[in-house]
């Protein structure tokens, strides 16, 4: 498939559900989970600190972990992806952005009612009471070596605060999954942008979405396994979704 295949079936499409994944922020500094960490953090694998018994086991080192994340998410702006998603949202009679991504990039960008399917790193809890704890910026808060942070306390339970994130081996929030599912099985064009599509439930919303009849397209750079009814855009989330805008409503990349 090519950017202007697609264009025609974005113009008569009536819903068209975005689902995005750590690749969709990648141009924008955040890393992927696939990604091999550097700097401080490279002896690490995040998918052994993103579980409630690395948090258990060693609050302080995740604590640190996610609050290095929350800093660079806060110190990155959103990219030509996150911007023509929300841009794409102004010229369709329904689109719904559905997102893996604990980041607010899309919001950032201008897209609302974004359904977060792992949670946010801007809604930490308490991990006892589940009280919400309002965080102060993580700058003046990052000790010298930038790695280990002792967690908040709740100010009702004297609990640790958790990051209000969805670890490995937790439910996805309810209301998420199934407002996510719900668009997936009723749209016409589904695109999923940066995701490698490994990790479920998330990663079953584009077969539901095949499973009801969508045009189903992955955006991504690198190349990897699909049905014969999905499709294949290959390329880095912004050239991609900027060039699909051009081709579909002819007019200039937005930046
Ligand atoms: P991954 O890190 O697994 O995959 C990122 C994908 O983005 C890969 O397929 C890359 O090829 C692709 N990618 C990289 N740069 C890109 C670019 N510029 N444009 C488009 N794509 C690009 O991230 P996710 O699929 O989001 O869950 O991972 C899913 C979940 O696993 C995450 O939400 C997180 C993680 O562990 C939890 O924390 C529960």
């Amino acid at each position: 498939m090519t950017t202007s295949n697609m264009a025609q079936q974005l113009r008569e499409a009536k819903h068209v559900v975005v689902f995005t994944g750590a690749g969709a922020s990648a141009e924008s500094g955040i890393p992927t989970f696939r990604d091999a960490l550097t700097g401080l953090w490279e002896r690490f694998d995040p998918a052994h600190l993103a579980t409630p018994q690395a948090f258990r086991a060693d609050p302080s080192l995740c604590w640190g972990w996610y609050e290095w994340r929350r800093l660079k998410v806060i110190q990155a702006q959103p990219n030509g992806a996150h911007l023509a998603i929300a841009e794409l949202a102004n010229r369709v009679p329904k689109l719904t952005v559905v997102t893996q991504n604990v980041d607010d990039l899309h919001e950032r960008a201008g897209s609302r009612d974004v359904i977060h399917l792992h949670g946010s790193l801007h809604s930490p809890r308490c991990i006892d009471c589940g009280q919400a704890h309002t965080l102060p910026l993580p700058t003046d808060a990052l000790p010298e070596d930038g790695r280990r942070i002792e967690p908040p306390r709740c100010s009702a339970c004297n609990g640790y605060v958790r990051p209000g994130v969805v670890w490995f081996g937790e439910m996805l929030p309810e209301d998420a999954w199934s407002a996510g599912l719900a668009a997936a099985q009723k749209c016409d064009v589904f695109l999923s942008i940066g995701t490698s599509g490994i990790v479920y439930p998330a990663a079953e919303l584009p077969l539901r979405a095949l499973g009801h009849g969508a045009t189903v397209v992955h955006i991504n750079p690198v190349r990897f396994d699909i049905s014969g009814q999905e499709h294949f855009l290959e390329g880095p989330a912004s050239v991609m979704m900027q060039s699909l805008l051009r081709e579909t409503f002819g007019d200039h990349p937005i930046s």
